[in-house]
């Protein structure tokens, strides 16, 4: 059927039907420049042409598309059985904003009721990042942080995203901005630039800000799903509360809560994950004042050979600049040389239960608020650290200041030098 005749069908249907991109007029199997807008213009018109009850499958072949989006859809599904593949190395192409900023591959805004999923062994979602990465280094000092999102939802209800392989996405891998009810299921995330990769090493993490799961809003679970990439694995933003995230597997720069300034971030909690070969574990972070993180558990959790800190509760460690050391507001080469400065907001209620540490690189972590606005009720309750590393901190293990109330129980060991022991040895 041609495309025309596709679309007159679905807008003249009486009842809900399942469109097939093939079938609406999408080319299989061709990276071809033609292929590539066409496809990305069938995908805009049929996304545009679904109604509630609808469902548009992607069949098992590879699409290769530019950007698509998508507003105001309800009660689809949207089937993913083979391979969409964002033409990347089209960048001088591709779709901008009257501002210049590139547009993402994906993106739904105001959406209820919609389920992403594939049946059989899954479906993938390639991003074909490493076009817009770049040479290791150079890539970014181009492009900084113009790329598109992998995925991105705007003023979501009720979202179910399950089985689908997200892979090399350009920056920002799946965004969820002022969600309301997603459940994450069955999923990958592998933003890594070569295939075989074990570790962050320097040439990975210049695959910069290929943060995983990036979520606001309430009502998220993200569960049973394995991310690698070289930023945040999830990232908890601003005015966040009631999220659980658990059996995962995620390495990256760490399970995340932030960078929050201005609003309240509460009742978040991590549990059972496993973080091989990660650079940072478990990480909150503020970039600005007039923050509050509270009600947070981290639990059941093991950070097997971080590379980097593997526990970080303080400012965010970063640049947001081209000039690496810039502190936004704590330097990444601090405490090497660099200033880290602790933002005025809060953590209070923070529990981290369970947590082991193996064959750290660096000592186990930083614990850092400003003494105008300390952090209260910190509680580490069977945090142990085994075979730990004598630098930068020595004996001391932790970098701990601007606490009023942190307590070690349990079994923890090392004991941050600002808590109180309770421990039992
Ligand atoms: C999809 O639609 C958006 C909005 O109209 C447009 O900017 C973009 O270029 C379209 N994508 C393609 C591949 O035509
Ligand atoms: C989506 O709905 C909003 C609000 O009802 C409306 O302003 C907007 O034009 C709609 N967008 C599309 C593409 O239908
Ligand atoms: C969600 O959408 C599906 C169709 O995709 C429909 O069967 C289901 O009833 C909807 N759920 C709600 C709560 O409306
Ligand atoms: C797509 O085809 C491949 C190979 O033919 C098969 O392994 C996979 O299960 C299929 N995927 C789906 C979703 O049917
Ligand atoms: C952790 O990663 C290393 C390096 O890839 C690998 O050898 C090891 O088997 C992994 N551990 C587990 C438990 O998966
Ligand atoms: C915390 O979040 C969980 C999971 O979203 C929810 O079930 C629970 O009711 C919330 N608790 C409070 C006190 O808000
Ligand atoms: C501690 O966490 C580990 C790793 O997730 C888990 O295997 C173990 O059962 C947990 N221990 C307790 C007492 O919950
Ligand atoms: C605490 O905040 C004040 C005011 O912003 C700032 O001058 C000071 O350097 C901060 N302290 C730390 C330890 O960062
Ligand atoms: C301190 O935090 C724990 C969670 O770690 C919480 O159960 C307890 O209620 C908090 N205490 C106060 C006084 O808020």
């Amino acid at each position: 059927m041609d495309k025309a005749l596709v679309l007159l069908w679905l807008v003249g249907r009486a009842s809900a039907v399942v469109v097939d991109l093939e079938a609406a007029g999408g080319v299989a199997e061709s990276a071809s420049r033609s292929a590539c807008w066409s496809n990305g213009g069938v995908l805009n018109t049929t996304l545009a042409a679904l109604e509630p009850g609808d469902t548009l499958v992607i069949p098992n072949k590879t699409f290769f598309v530019l950007p698509a989006l998508a507003s105001n859809l309800s009660d689809v599904i949207i089937r993913v059985d083979g391979t969409l593949k964002f033409c990347s190395y089209m960048q001088l192409e591709w779709p901008r904003t009257s501002d210049g900023s590139v547009l993402e591959c994906l993106k739904f805004s105001n959406v209820r009721n919609v389920t992403f999923t594939s049946s059989g062994t899954g479906g993938v979602i390639d991003g074909q990042g490493k076009f817009w990465w770049g040479v290791p280094g150079i890539g970014y000092l181009v492009r900084e942080e113009n790329r598109p999102r992998l995925l991105k939802l705007e003023n979501a209800v009720d979202v179910l995203f399950e089985r689908i392989l997200l892979h090399q996405s350009p920056y920002w891998t799946f965004t969820a901005e002022g969600v309301d009810g997603l459940e994450i299921r069955y999923a990958t995330i592998n933003n890594r630039r070569d295939p075989d990769a074990t570790d962050h090493n320097l040439i990975e993490l210049t695959a910069f800000n290929t943060d995983g799961f990036d979520v606001s809003g309430s009502n998220v679970w993200i569960h049973d799903s394995v991310i690698w990439c070289q930023d945040d694995t999830v990232a908890v933003k601003d005015g966040s509360e009631n999220m659980v995230f658990e059996r995962l597997e995620a390495s990256g720069v760490g399970v995340t809560i932030g960078s929050i300034a201005g609003s309240t971030v509460r009742n978040i909690t991590f549990r059972n994950i496993y973080m091989n070969h990660t650079y940072k574990g478990i990480y909150m972070k503020f970039r600005g004042d007039d923050g509050i993180i509270e009600d947070v558990t981290y639990e059941n959790i093991v950070i097997d050979s971080p590379s980097q800190w593997p526990i970080w509760i303080g400012p965010a460690q970063q640049s947001d600049s081209r000039r690496l050391c810039a502190a936004h507001p704590c330097s990444i080469c601090w405490p090497t040389t660099g200033e880290c400065d602790a933002p005025l907001s809060v953590y209070s209620n923070i529990l981290l239960k369970n947590i082991t540490v193996l064959n750290p690189s660096m000592s186990a972590g930083v614990i850092l608020a400003n003494a105008s606005t300390p952090m209260v009720n910190v509680t580490f309750q069977d945090v142990t650290v085994q075979n730990p590393a004598d630098e930068p901190w020595g004996d001391a293990q932790y970098y701990c200041s601007g606490v009023a109330s942190g307590t070690a129980t349990g079994k923890t060991w090392p004991v941050p030098p600002c808590f109180g022991d309770q421990t039992t040895h």
